[in-house]
């Protein structure tokens, strides 16, 4: 189990949220938290949902933006340019709560926001953005898809920076949040919704 307080079952919306966004925080810093390897969904290019583990980099609730980082060769950046809409799914076991949390994105490949990204990646993740062939491409064999020089090891500074032109982010603005909280002695579902900077529901649900 990661560091995640011991909390009580908040039973007042507002607490809800909070509480939510403490936790993705945290989850955000700690790779043991298990809100840090969401699935986030996208709708694919052929209409069909594509839903992936990604690793949760950013969480702020001010703006209410979620963030992952992903290689720019990938179909993502297509499928959110046809179809902006992602969800993202999240579930930690230690205080059983399941968030479900859908908005808009946007990707970010060229611009400041992407600069100040790469500038925060470690060096072995600039390692898989290294990779000789397009994320998804169909292969005539079996290839780990990293430079024959960094199978064992992470590049240099210098060379990870070859890596950059296929790093893109990309920020989701979110929406909808729906979070499901487990209890033997009843469940804790409740809702949000917004338009622009209006909350526009906050509603308790059947579990
Ligand atoms: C633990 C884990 C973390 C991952 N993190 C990311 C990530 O942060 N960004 C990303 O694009 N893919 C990540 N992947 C790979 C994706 O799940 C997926 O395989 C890849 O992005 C290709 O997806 P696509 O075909 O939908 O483009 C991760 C996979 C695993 C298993």
């Amino acid at each position: 189990m990661s560091n995640t307080p011991d909390l009580q079952p908040a039973r007042d919306l507002p607490e809800q949220l909070s509480v939510t966004w403490a936790q993705l925080r945290l989850a955000v810093a700690d790779a043991k938290h298990e809100w840090h390897l969401p699935v986030v969904s996208t709708i694919g290019l052929d209409g069909s949902p594509e839903a992936r583990t990604v690793v949760l980099r950013a969480a702020d609730e001010a703006n209410r933006e979620l963030v992952f980082n992903t290689d720019r060769r990938s179909l993502k950046p297509r499928e959110i340019e046809r179809s902006s809409r992602i969800a993202w799914t999240f579930y930690e076991r230690g205080h059983r709560v399941q968030l479900r949390m859908s908005g808009s994105a946007t990707i970010h490949a060229d611009d400041a926001i992407a600069d100040e990204a790469w500038s925060r990646t470690s060096l072995s993740s600039r390692r898989c953005y290294l990779a000789p062939h397009a994320p998804s491409s169909i292969l005539e064999a079996w290839d780990p898809n990293l430079p024959q020089d960094l199978l064992a090891s992470i590049p240099d500074q210098t060379a990870s920076e070859g890596g950059r032109s296929n790093f893109m982010v990309v920020r989701t603005r979110i929406d909808r949040l729906d979070r499901l909280e487990l209890h033997h002695d009843g469940h804790l579902r409740g809702r949000w919704r917004w338009a622009g900077e209006e909350v526009v529901e906050t509603s308790w649900l059947a579990p």
